[in-house]
């Protein structure tokens, strides 16, 4: 299974890329903006809301986690959304909603509005996370997909970094409102950037609006030959075997593809990478750093290395392809959780334990961002038929939002009742897993248009 795919001819890497396939990929890559920072703004914001409202643990949990859950329902529903509206009509309701969310959470009069405040933005999260990768992955060439859908990744980490920075400014002036409220910037300018760029060609073709699909495809080529790319993508319609109802999710060629989606859906998640995103200054001072602003400092050097990482895999997806950075990145967190168990067991002690585990976190992060996280989003964009595109990924966006609730609610408790060693242990061993399964199911998609990825799984 893992090798149809592989080391194929590159269709059309000499397509000319114009600045126009860049400015809506950069657009469409501020939904991951508002993902990450909404996600990240929370952590410095609920000290504040909760001595404003008086909150109980129950309902802080509840602002927090409301997110999580409306999100995961949003994506399941959003895929469907995506392909009967259209991907851009979706990305401009997406933009509506964030905006809306945002300005309900700044204006919250009490702790329940708040909470409507929050699944609205989630809403807004999830609808995001099922549409841009779609939306960039659709208007791409294929020889620089890998690096134009991770746009979404690097946005969602760039989105964390300012939800730090942004907690860090308001902190003094106890500024929650401003904090979840600026979120309507980036959400205006996602608005406005839509309201610029095109639908995509493949969703337009699909539609049967042939002359506006071919036209959207000369422009974003810049006026190169396009012939053979709609060509391409008329005949993967003419055979394709779905018809979008959630009952072909299950057809014979979509099922592995689905089986991939979902399992790195899960995997992304249960190797527990939000419990470094949400609770880093948590684990930090529990290894013995006692100050809550060097634990911060440290946070936001975690959130760094984020990015950093973010940029190596973007430089490295259309030339390595996917499979080596999602087998080297899965490796390497296994091991770093491993070395984080063993250090938290007892084998080291004092400044010097404090130091180590926030290198290991940093590390920890880097392999992620270089293998599960941009990976995930980008092949979940890429390996679905056209016809059924939207709904499968929305199905994995969605199981990767549940998984990312479950993972965030039950973190402090596992901790609490079997201890951080073997808490990091258990997210280890299913790193190896993750590897195993990336390994034996995980085709590789580079250079390939997203037309043959499609003709490879009809021809099984
Ligand atoms: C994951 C998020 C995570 C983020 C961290 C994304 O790919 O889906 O859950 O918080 O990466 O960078």
């Amino acid at each position: 299974m893992a090798t149809d795919a592989r080391d194929a001819p590159n269709p059309d890497a000499h397509t000319p890329r114009t600045g126009y396939v860049y400015a809506a990929a950069v657009f469409a890559a501020l939904g991951g903006l508002l993902f990450g920072y909404d996600t990240g703004v929370i952590s410095g914001a609920l000290l504040f809301i909760e001595q404003a409202f008086g909150l109980s643990v129950f309902h802080q949990e509840l602002v927090v986690s409301v997110v999580l859950i409306g999100a995961a329902v949003a994506a399941l529903g959003g895929g469907r959304l995506a392909d009967g509206m259209g991907r851009r009509t979706t990305l401009l309701l997406t933009a509506g909603i964030f905006i809306a969310g945002a300005l309900v959470c700044a204006l919250a009069p009490s702790a329940t509005v708040l909470v409507v405040g929050r699944v609205i933005v989630g809403v807004g999260i999830g609808l995001a996370s099922t549409t841009v990768p779609i939306y960039i992955s659709e208007l791409a060439p294929a020889a620089a997909r890998g690096w134009q859908v991770s746009l979404f990744q690097l946005a969602i980490t760039v989105g964390i970094l300012g939800a730090y920075l942004v907690d860090y400014a308001f902190a003094a002036s106890r500024g929650w409102r401003w904090m979840l409220g600026l979120a309507v910037v980036p959400g205006v300018l996602l608005g406005i950037g839509m309201l610029l760029m095109p639908e995509t060609p493949r969703w337009l073709a699909r539609r049967g609006r042939r002359d506006e699909a071919r036209h959207v495809l000369e422009r974003i080529r810049g006026g190169a030959d396009v012939a053979d790319e709609f060509r391409e993508i008329e005949a993967t319609l003419a055979v394709a075997e779905e018809h979008g109802r959630w009952s072909d999710l299950l057809s014979p060629a979509v099922r592995p593809a689905l089986i991939i989606g979902v399992g790195l859906a899960f995997f992304q998640q249960v190797t527990g990478i939000n419990t470094v995103i949400y609770y880093a200054p948590t684990i930090i001072r529990s290894a013995g750093i006692p100050s809550a602003s060097g634990a911060i400092l440290a946070t936001a050097g975690i959130g760094v290395v984020n990015v950093i990482m973010t940029i190596v895999a973007m430089r490295l997806l259309d030339r390595v392809g996917r499979r080596p950075l999602l087998l080297v990145g899965t490796a390497g967190m296994a091991v770093m959780l491993g070395m984080l168990g063993w250090l938290f067991h007892g084998q080291f002690q004092g400044g010097n334990l404090a130091l180590f585990a926030v290198a290991i976190l940093m590390a920890y992060v880097a392999f992620f961002a270089i293998g599960l996280g941009p990976v995930f989003w980008l092949l979940i964009s890429e390996i679905y038929p056209l016809t059924i595109r939207g709904a499968a990924e929305g199905t994995a966006a969605g199981v990767n939002w549940a998984f990312n609730f479950l993972v965030s609610v039950t973190f402090l408790s596992l901790i609490e009742v079997v201890g951080p060693s073997a808490s990091f242990w258990v997210y280890g061993l299913l790193s190896v897993l993750a590897w195993i399964f990336c390994y034996a199911f995980v085709p590789e998609t580079k250079g390939r248009t997203l037309e043959e990825i499609e003709a490879s799984w009809h021809a099984r």
